[in-house]
Order: C-alpha cells, then structure tokens, then sequence
C-alpha cells in the first residue's frame, strides 16, 4: 500500500505550509529568445533558479519538490536541442548531487528511463542510493516522464504482481504502482511561463491539487516569487468535495477575503 492516502478515498489533513509542491519548469526558451540568446542558454539559466528552490523548499519546510524536467514529448523536439538538455542533466547529476546529500535531500527520479543513456541511469541509481535516507526534502526529477506513461506502467506491474485478481482492483492497488508512490499527492502544482496546461505531467496525482500559474519565466522564478505561489495557496479553500459550511463546522479557518467579507456585512448591519 502507498504510505499516503488519497485525497479521493479520505480528506488529507492540510496545513498552511505546502508538503508536497510540484512544479511544471517552463519558459526556457523563451526566456533566452529575449536575451538574443540560444534556447540552450535559457536551459542552462534555469539549472540555476532550481538550486534556488530546491535551497527556499528546505528553509520553508516543503517535504516533497517535484519538478518536471523532461516530458515524454520533449523527444520531438530538435536533436541538438534534446542532446543538449541530457548533456545538461548529466552534468548537474555529477555536480549536485554531493551537495544534495550534504544538505540531507533525498534524490528521486520518475519516468522512463529505457530511453536514457546508460551512463546517465547509472548515476541516477547510485544517487538514489546515496541519499535514500535523507529526509529534509524529497526532490523528485521528472525525466522523460508522462502521466499516461505512468498511469500505464501501474497498470502493468498491477496485473504482473497480480494475475490472478480481476475485475477489483481499488484505486490503492494502481496508486501502489505509480512512479511517485512514495510521496504524498501535490498540494500546490506550479506552471512558470505562462501555459496554462498540464502538458502530461502528474494527471492521477493532481486530482486535488490547487493550481497557480504564472507568466514569471523559469529563469526568473525565484524565491519571491515562490512565496507568492505559497501565499496564493494560503489563500484557498481545499474543500475536497465538501461545502464551504462543513469545513467551518469542523473548525477550519474561512479564508482571510471571508472573514473580511463577513465582517463588512457584519458592520453594514450594525
Ligand atoms: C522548459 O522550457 C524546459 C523544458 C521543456 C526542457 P522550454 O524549453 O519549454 O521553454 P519555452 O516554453 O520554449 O520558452
Ligand atoms: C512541459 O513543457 C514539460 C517540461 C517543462 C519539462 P513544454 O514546454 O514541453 O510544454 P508544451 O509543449 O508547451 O505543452
Ligand atoms: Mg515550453
């Protein structure tokens, strides 16, 4: 079973800190497009902005970091282009990966690794392996990663450890095969560059995550900027399916533009 539930099957318990925080990485390009520069450069900008919240996730608590680094759909995009970025990948596995571990990160990839480079799925292995017991953050690299990929090799290794049981399968049983089955579903799912798309990334796990988009480029996104991401998370009202009057009745905050609102009405009537 996965060590977390499922915000479908009971009501996560949800504090003002994110725990889980998943971002989509884009605006590369285009940020390089700007500078006169090539999209590469714009790749290379931005192994930067994520040493910078990798380092603002641990200050302010955040458990799980997934960032999505390479979609199952990046292949199409131009050969220099795509060598480029597992060059890139390469490079900072070798180069960061000690400083992870000194800082106690744990270092996870998710995705299909069939189509990386031996030398590359090595590495990962020996990093994954390294820092496995760490526990200050969880940070997750999405590598050539897909939802539906993901959600079909669940079903996969589901049938293979099961052959025998068809037809009763729970949602526990495919989440327990998931790539990021050892972390809690995200609790605020970020897209930098303007997109507002998930382009693939974690479709069963964003079920009820609150969304924020921003048109901040990768390489500009820094810690300012994710405390915004935070603060606007703050202000949501996680109902999971229930009403606004039921999570009230159960002690939870209304959201500070409510208590505003009522207040106003509040003294409107005096
Ligand atoms: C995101 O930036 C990085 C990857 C997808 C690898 P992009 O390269 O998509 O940048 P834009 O969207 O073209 O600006
Ligand atoms: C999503 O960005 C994938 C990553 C950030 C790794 P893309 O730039 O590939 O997404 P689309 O093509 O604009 O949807
Ligand atoms: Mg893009």
């Amino acid at each position: 079973m996965t060590l977390f539930p499922s915000s479908t099957q009971e009501i996560p318990t949800v504090g003002d800190v994110p725990r889980h925080i998943a971002i989509i990485m884009d605006g590369n390009g285009r940020w390089a497009k700007k500078r006169f520069m090539p999209r590469v450069a714009g790749h290379k900008r931005g192994v930067e902005t994520v040493r910078e919240i990798i380092k603002a996730c641990v200050q302010r608590g955040v458990s799980y970091l997934t960032l999505f680094a390479f979609s199952s759909e990046n292949w199409r995009r131009p050969q220099e282009e795509v060598s480029f970025l597992m060059q890139l990948f390469l490079r900072a596995l070798e180069d960061e990966v000690v400083k992870l571990h000194e800082n106690r990160i744990r270092f996870r990839v998710i995705g299909d690794l069939s189509r990386f480079d031996p030398q590359i799925v090595a590495l990962i292995k020996r990093s994954e392996a390294l820092t496995a017991g760490n526990s200050a953050l969880t940070l997750t690299i999405a590598a050539n990663y897909g939802g539906r990929w993901d959600i079909l090799q669940a079903m996969e290794r589901m049938l293979a450890a099961n052959p025998d049981k068809r037809g009763s399968f729970t949602e526990a049983d495919l989440a327990h095969h998931l790539a990021l089955n050892y972390g809690p579903e995200p609790d605020l799912f970020i897209r930098t560059g303007g997109e507002q798309r998930i382009s693939n990334f974690l479709l069963w796990q964003l079920a009820y995550s609150e969304f924020y988009f921003t048109d901040t480029l990768w390489p500009e996104f820094d810690a300012a900027a994710l405390d915004q991401a935070i603060a606007s998370y703050q202000q949501r009202e996680r109902r999971f399916g229930r009403t606004s009057e039921q999570l009230q009745a159960d002690g939870m905050p209304a959201r500070p533009e409510d208590q505003a609102r009522s207040s106003s009405a509040a003294s409107e009537n005096a």
